[in-house]
């Protein structure tokens, strides 16, 4: 999938939630292919702030050079109350969660009321158990996005709508695919070990001979 594809799939996300410019925006599992596009999208779309996560301290400065205003730890630090903190306790008005499990739990207890969580990935588990209270007294919505699984037609309007907005910016560089390293094809094996480690910071390119 090129960056201009995902950039469009982001949007998909954001306009689910009904995204609008000023609003804040939590991103986790953001050191993902997907996530750093998001951070990047919402950033160039106009997001107040930006809060993104990741599992890796080392990865701060990556998700800061993206466009986070903040990162949160998550083996360092509790998301909710992170979240909360940096949101004058408020939480935020829109979740977009690649993690899944209680990741995404904790995603609507980090979210204000009349916010919405969007389920994008399952990096750490596909089942969760949520807490009815945090979406009752919050009314948040809760949507789920597949690019893959898109009806025809809301594809077609995503991808016109991304015309306005994160195609310009992929074209202006302001969203880009951040690139870890770039290796020949015969080093793939200790590729994907990287990858599997999560030690990679952005994509890892194989050039074929
Ligand atoms: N809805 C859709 O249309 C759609 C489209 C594409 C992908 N996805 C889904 O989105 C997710 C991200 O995909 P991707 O290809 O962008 O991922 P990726 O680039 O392979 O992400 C790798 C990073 O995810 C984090 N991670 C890995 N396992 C984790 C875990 N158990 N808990 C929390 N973080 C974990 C690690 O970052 P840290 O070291 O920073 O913690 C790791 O470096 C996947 O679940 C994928 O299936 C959904």
């Amino acid at each position: 999938m090129c960056a201009a594809h995902r950039a469009a799939h982001r949007l998909g996300a954001l306009a689910a939630a009904g995204f609008q410019a000023g609003q804040s925006v939590l991103i986790t599992g953001a050191t993902s292919s997907i996530g750093l596009l998001g951070v990047q999208i919402a950033k160039a779309l106009g997001a107040g702030q930006v809060i993104a996560t990741t599992g890796s301290s080392a990865k701060g400065t990556l998700l800061r050079e993206a466009g986070a205003d903040s990162v949160v730890v998550t083996g360092e630090q509790d998301l909710t109350q992170a979240v909360l903190e940096a949101t004058d306790g408020n939480g935020v008005d829109i979740a977009l969660d690649h993690v899944g499990g209680q990741t995404f739990a904790a995603c609507l207890l980090a979210t204000r009321a009349d916010g919405a969580v969007v389920a994008i990935g399952r990096l750490d588990q596909a089942a969760s158990t949520i807490g009815l209270d945090a979406l009752s007294y919050r009314h948040l919505r809760i949507c789920g996005v597949s690019f893959g699984f898109s009806r025809a037609a809301k594809l077609g309007a995503v991808l016109a709508a991304a015309g306005h907005g994160p195609l310009p910016a992929v074209a202006g560089r302001r969203v880009r695919a951040p690139i870890d390293t770039r290796e020949s094809f015969k080093t793939a094996a200790r590729v994907v070990t990287r990858l599997r480690s999560h030690q990679a910071h952005g994509k890892i390119i194989l050039t074929a001979p």
